[in-house]
């Protein structure tokens, strides 16, 4: 059962978990389960082998205001390092992103960067995102705060991360950094690439949704056609009563309670911040009308934006706003990076917002069929379909070629 249950994590995790909280929420809650699974995972392997050593935690002082050199203000970010798989100073480092929630040791030992990392060489670091986890500055989520919180803010924080753990780690100049990340990570992950192509050499982008959109009415066309899918239907039936217990439905009223309160929640928790960011940059409300539906207590439009209002006091028209914004600095579905590899799973429903077909030679995307969300990056298992190993191993042979191609540039630039 519960390979069964990994396997259909996308339209089963949207069930169990729609009594939870707010739509605009979900993206979070699949993204914490993935956290979960590698986190669970790391824990199996160490305990497991007793000899593995375990990953070092660290801080790193950051600019509250990157964008600001005379605000002084700074926070500590977190970030873990698995050096095991080292080879020298010369080789890659894997930089595995953090997004809407807190980060563990799991993040550098399990997963799929972690996997990867012995073939590669590789040194493994993974950065908490500002605001999430134990990385939240001081003073708290007020709003006078939560101005520094932000997709660019999280760029900016990988940048100097970069510069200062190349320093600490005494990473060589020449050693090509590759940004890994999954869901809101993963679009973080094809942005730096995006952005600082200088200082990242390619990013390995999962299930990312890079296009911001208000209304995400999308989403219940995938499930509805994974639904109708008679091994994801089938078991269904069976699962979605046995998570039916934990789901608690909570009011309106003790949502937005929950939301307004500005402290600090420590690990695990970020449904403010996120709720922020919906608000301030990408809205992926999802919403569903007509006899086609298959969840009838969908809350409309309307009221999903009222809660940008009723928690920050932003309208729903400076959310548009933002949206439109986010799209037009990022490029959406065409955002033109080069060596970024977008991967999805065509049954997770936000594969719609990403890329999903090869844009160009430096522009590869691998759509895997009956994969779920952010699949690609989970531990390995012996269930792990034939599609999933496959696409796995594409990813691998991509980073390959990519690095081979730099070196042979490199040797013709040095004789
Ligand atoms: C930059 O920081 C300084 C010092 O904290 C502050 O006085 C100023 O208002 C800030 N500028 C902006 C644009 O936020
Ligand atoms: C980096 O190099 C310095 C000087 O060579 C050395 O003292 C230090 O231990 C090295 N640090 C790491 C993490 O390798």
């Amino acid at each position: 059962m519960a390979m069964g249950l990994a396997q259909w994590l996308g339209p089963l995790l949207l069930v169990s978990l729609w009594g939870l909280s707010a739509p605009a929420l979900l993206l979070r809650r699949l993204g914490e389960h993935m956290q979960r699974l590698q986190e669970n995972s790391g824990l199996h392997l160490r305990l497991g082998s007793g000899t593995a050593t375990l990953p070092r935690a660290g801080w790193l002082e950051q600019p509250l205001d990157p964008f600001n050199a005379s605000d002084g203000r700074s926070f500590l970010q977190r970030y873990w390092v698995n050096d095991q798989h080292r080879a020298g100073q010369e080789g890659p480092v894997f930089l595995h992103l953090g997004g809407e929630g807190s980060l563990g040791p799991g993040s550098v030992m399990a997963g799929h960067p972690a996997a990867l990392a012995p073939a590669f060489g590789a040194l493994v670091i993974s950065l908490e995102h500002r605001f999430y986890g134990l990385s939240v500055p001081p003073g708290g989520l007020g709003m006078a705060q939560l101005r520094y919180l932000s997709s660019r803010h999280s760029l900016a924080d990988v940048v100097s991360a970069r510069l200062a753990l190349s320093r600490l780690f005494n990473v060589s100049s020449t050693s090509p950094w590759i940004c890994f990340g999954g869901s809101y990570a993963g679009s973080l992950a094809a942005w730096t690439r995006l952005k600082f192509p200088h200082l990242i050499f390619a990013s390995v982008a999962s299930s990312a949704p890079v296009r911001a959109t208000l209304d995400f009415s999308e989403y219940n066309d995938v499930v509805s056609r994974s639904l109708a899918n008679a091994a994801i239907g089938g078991s269904l039936q069976i699962v979605m009563h046995s998570l039916g217990q934990r789901c608690v439905s909570l009011s309106r009223a003790e949502t937005v309670t929950q939301l307004r309160a500005s402290e600090p929640q420590g690990s695990g928790l970020g449904d403010r911040q996120w709720l922020y960011q919906t608000c301030t940059e990408f809205g992926f409300y999802v919403t569903c009308k007509g006899p086609g539906c298959p969840f009838s207590q969908l809350p409309a439009l309307p009221s999903q934006l009222e809660l940008c209002e009723q928690v920050f006091g932003l309208s729903a028209s400076s959310v548009a706003q933002a949206v439109a914004q986010t799209n037009a600095y990022y490029g959406g579905q065409s955002p033109g990076a080069t060596q970024v590899l977008f991967v999805n799973g065509d049954t997770d429903p936000w594969h719609v917002l990403s890329v999903t077909q090869t844009l160009g030679p430096s522009e590869p995307a691998l759509l895997i069929p009956s994969a779920s969300h952010c699949l690609d990056m989970a531990p390995e298992r012996p269930s792990d379909s034939p599609s999933l190993r496959l696409g796995r191993q594409s990813i691998s042979q991509q980073l390959q070629t990519w690095l081979r191609q730099a070196k042979q540039s490199q040797l013709q630039r040095g004789v």
